[in-house]
């Protein structure tokens, strides 16, 4: 799905294509890469991380971009390996660099401000640009605008290194200096959820109980943990495997939190999956992501957004009110069983207290089947 963001230069000799091409089928189709000779990309070169240097190369080949960051792929140094601790069987990783004094590429959130969408489906959320937060705009525009994308960065690399779970990207490395962060990441060799559905539109009910059950394991750790993620959508899921749906690795934890029952406030999210109670201004916690995993199961079922609109505010209307509906698009709906139509009404309750909570779903009568067969 990577933005185009220019091509590289070919005669530089910092872009390494001699490294094992042991993954074909990766997800960046496109082959975006970062510009040795675009100035705006060059915020984004590692040239001034010796450290980094040493250990890694990164290839510029674009695997995402988020509100903050640019992911690009990158090998571990042979000679590297036997002094890093890193496992041998371990070669390509994801290198997420966030550049610290970027401010037209940070203030893409801003989009939120006039959207003006059309249509239901998440392939126009992408083309329209809907990525991101629009909690965002006031905090980077004003002069804080580093102190606060430094704070995050330092918290979403905490939260990372306090967890360990087979559903949660791993943390492997990181490097900063001045003018920028690194995180070396485990790489998902399958791409992301959002590149899945957008290649096979939507999944058939048994895969799509696999792939949510797997989110929903992940989620239920990251809440035994006291950790709220409050940014789950399918571009921050991702899969290990190019062709397994039951080995997703949730990403982007900048902006998770700790979380001991409903102490945070903070006005933030993606519209689309943003929880009644932020919007209404409540103290919130947990609650936010079982949202968000019903927002998440009815798009993978469908395609398809329970809640949208062209202007925000009107969006925002219809989540308040918990407004959608099975009938908008019936031929795809009347294939779905009647138990995944229970579940997400189940979930998508306004009042977050009558919402279903993770363990509620897990022990859901729709996710019996797999449930049963996993425990096996
Ligand atoms: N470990 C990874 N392996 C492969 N792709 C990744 C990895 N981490 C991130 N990406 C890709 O990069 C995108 C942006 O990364 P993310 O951590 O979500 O940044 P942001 O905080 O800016 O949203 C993701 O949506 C995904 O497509
Ligand atoms: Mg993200």
């Amino acid at each position: 799905m990577g933005m185009c963001i220019g091509k590289i230069t070919k005669n530089n000799n910092k872009y390494n294509k001699n490294h094992d091409n042991d993954d074909n089928s990766s997800i960046n189709d496109e082959n975006n890469e970062i510009s040795l000779s675009n100035e705006k990309d060059q915020q984004f070169l590692l040239d001034d991380l010796p450290s980094f240097n040493q250990k890694y190369t990164a290839s510029y080949i674009v695997l995402g971009k988020g509100a903050d960051a640019i992911v690009c792929e990158g090998i571990i140094n042979e000679n590297a390996k036997q002094w890093s601790g890193i496992s041998n069987s371990i070669n390509k990783v994801a290198i997420k660099i966030i550049s610290l004094d970027q401010p037209k590429f940070i203030s893409k959130p801003s989009k939120f401000v006039d959207l003006n969408l059309k249509g239901n489906s998440i392939e126009e959320s992408k083309q329209h640009g809907r990525d991101g937060f629009f909690g965002g705009v006031d905090y980077y525009r004003n002069e804080k605008k580093k102190e606060l994308l430094l704070k995050r960065i330092k918290n979403e690399i905490e939260l990372l290194r306090s967890m360990n779970h087979k559903g949660i990207i791993k943390l492997l490395d990181t490097f900063e200096n001045v003018n920028k962060f690194v995180m070396v990441l485990e790489y998902a060799h399958g791409g992301s959820l959002f590149d899945r559905i957008m290649k096979i539109k939507k999944f058939p009910e048994e895969d799509a109980l696999i792939v949510f059950y797997n989110i929903v394991k992940a989620v239920q750790y990251i809440h035994n943990c006291n950790i709220v993620h409050r940014d789950l959508k399918p571009e921050n899921i991702l899969f290990k495997t190019p062709f397994c749906n039951d080995q997703i690795l949730i990403c982007d934890f900048g902006y998770a939190d700790r979380c001991d029952g409903d102490n945070l406030k903070e006005l933030l999210g993606t519209p689309n999956y943003v929880a009644p109670e932020i919007l209404l201004q409540h103290p919130y916690g947990k609650s936010v992501d079982i949202w968000a995993l019903g927002v998440l199961l009815f798009i993978i079922l469908s395609g398809n957004f329970p809640f949208n609109h062209s202007t925000q505010n009107n969006l925002f209307k219809l989540i308040v009110r918990s407004q959608f509906s099975f009938d908008v698009y019936k031929h795809k709906w009347n294939k779905v069983s009647q138990d995944a139509k229970t579940l997400i009404k189940k979930i998508l309750v306004v009042n977050k207290e009558e919402r279903y909570t993770i363990d509620d779903i897990i022990n859901d009568p729709w996710m019996k089947p797999y449930r049963l067969e996993s425990s096996m």
